[in-house]
């Protein structure tokens, strides 16, 4: 792929991809936080205050639920709840948009969950009368949902499974992988009765990558502690964290695994910023700028991979690239121009399409102007791509979205013709 060119720029791209973010010099400073013991009272006193304010992004205030930080990625989410809430041979109902929760099923499966996936059309949410006649049906364990698919942008509604929830099978725990979506949609963990709620760092939450962060209820942390069989995971084990997490919300030192210092000190720094202000006016921000985003797109002709107004996400939105015109080659023009954007996450089509990421830092940070340059670069390329395109390979489409966008010669050949 092409590369930008920093020293003849004088600047870096814009990452504008789904995670990792970009990241805000003060958060970003954290990182180079000198070396400290992670039993040390400065450390103790960070990370204490990083937990009770998770408890205020997810939205929980019931005091026997907790959260936890642990070193890896948004994947040890996935091991962690495999792992404790579910017992081999234990039914966990799949709800499945896109790539992100089939690799969580597989997961779930790792550990013995007999997985039940209800599929969908690439680029819808799951259809919910279906999911309520399933648990009419059967008994499951768990609900699994991944609230924003990274893979296709859709976005799955959370109220009204948790409603579905309550109605048709209140015993079901209610699982979400939030990696995608905690920091830039509502997740309101308490009032929708969530029951495990993963996420990462490097997301909306604009955080280098580093931790996974899991908020767990207080049934989940019954189900987990009163589990029959043994745990088959050593780092990933709730009753090995579950006193370290305790302690060090009290801000007292305590070890099972060292914490990777630095990065809980960013993220420190990055949940004090983001709680400055209400989080109502954050996701309005984010709804304000995927609505940006899309608007953009679809006048540049081009289609939405999420084609459901309720099922779009608000901090990442994928989209068809035209025909003749790969992802990889969008990428690497845009990257000429400063931009990185994702690649589609398809193993038949993923070069079709393409993910514009705008979540966290991007979005708030109005000055930086992060997404409307990732617009501009965008219309440029595409505009540059159907300048360059020969007459013949020009189809009718094309041809139309030249003349609207008044792009010269190719505007003229249709009118010619
Ligand atoms: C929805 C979703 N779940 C899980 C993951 C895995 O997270 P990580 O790459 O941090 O392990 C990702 C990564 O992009 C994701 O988008």
């Amino acid at each position: 792929m092409a590369q930008f060119n920093t020293q003849l720029e004088g600047r870096k791209p814009i990452l504008l991809t789904p995670g990792p973010t970009e990241v805000d010099p003060v958060v970003l400073r954290e990182m180079s936080h000198f070396a400290e013991s992670h039993f040390s009272q400065p450390f103790c006193d960070t990370f204490g205050e990083v937990l009770t304010m998770l408890r205020k992004l997810f939205q929980c205030y019931d005091p026997r639920a907790q959260p936890f930080v642990l070193g890896g990625s948004g994947s040890l989410g996935w091991d962690f709840t495999a792992t404790n809430f579910i017992e081999p041979g234990e039914s966990v109902l799949y709800l499945s948009p896109g790539f992100f929760d089939d690799a969580f099923e597989m997961c779930l499966s790792t550990y013995g969950a007999r997985t039940t996936k209800l599929t969908v059309d690439f680029g819808s949410a799951p259809d919910l009368s279906i999911v309520e006649e399933e648990l009419k049906v059967h008994q499951y364990k768990a609900l699994v949902v991944t609230h924003v698919d990274t893979s296709t942008s859709v976005l799955t509604q959370l109220k009204p499974l948790s409603d579905l929830l309550a109605r048709s099978s209140p015993e079901t725990l209610f699982i979400v992988d939030g990696v995608a979506s905690v920091g830039c949609e509502d997740l309101q963990f308490d009032s929708w009765k969530v029951d495990v709620a993963v996420t990462g760092s490097q997301k909306a939450l604009s955080c280098p990558p580093g931790v996974g962060i899991i908020m767990v209820s207080a049934r989940a942390l019954h189900v987990a502690e009163t589990r029959k069989t043994p745990l088959t995971a050593w780092y990933a084990s709730l009753p090995r964290w579950l006193p370290i997490m305790r302690k060090y919300e009290k801000k007292e030192a305590s070890y099972f695994a060292t914490p990777p210092t630095q990065v809980v000190r960013a993220l420190h720094a990055s949940l004090a910023d983001i709680l400055s202000r209400p989080l109502s006016d954050r996701f309005a921000q984010h709804k304000r700028k995927s609505a940006e985003v899309r608007a953009a797109i679809e006048g540049l002709g081009l289609n939405l991979v999420a084609l459901e107004p309720g099922t779009q996400a608000n901090g990442v939105t994928a989209f068809w690239l035209p025909e003749g015109l790969t992802s990889e080659l969008l990428r690497a023009k845009a990257l000429e121009r400063g931009i990185i954007f994702a690649g589609g996450m398809h193993s038949q089509f993923g070069s079709k399409y393409v993910r514009f990421g705008h979540m966290g830092f991007s979005v708030v940070n109005e000055f930086g102007a992060h997404i409307d340059t990732g617009i501009k670069v965008l219309r440029d390329t595409i505009i540059e791509f159907y300048q360059n395109r020969s007459r013949k390979e020009m189809r009718l489409a094309d041809c139309e979205f030249c003349i609207t966008n008044d792009l010269g010669e190719n505007a003229l050949v249709l009118a010619q013709a």
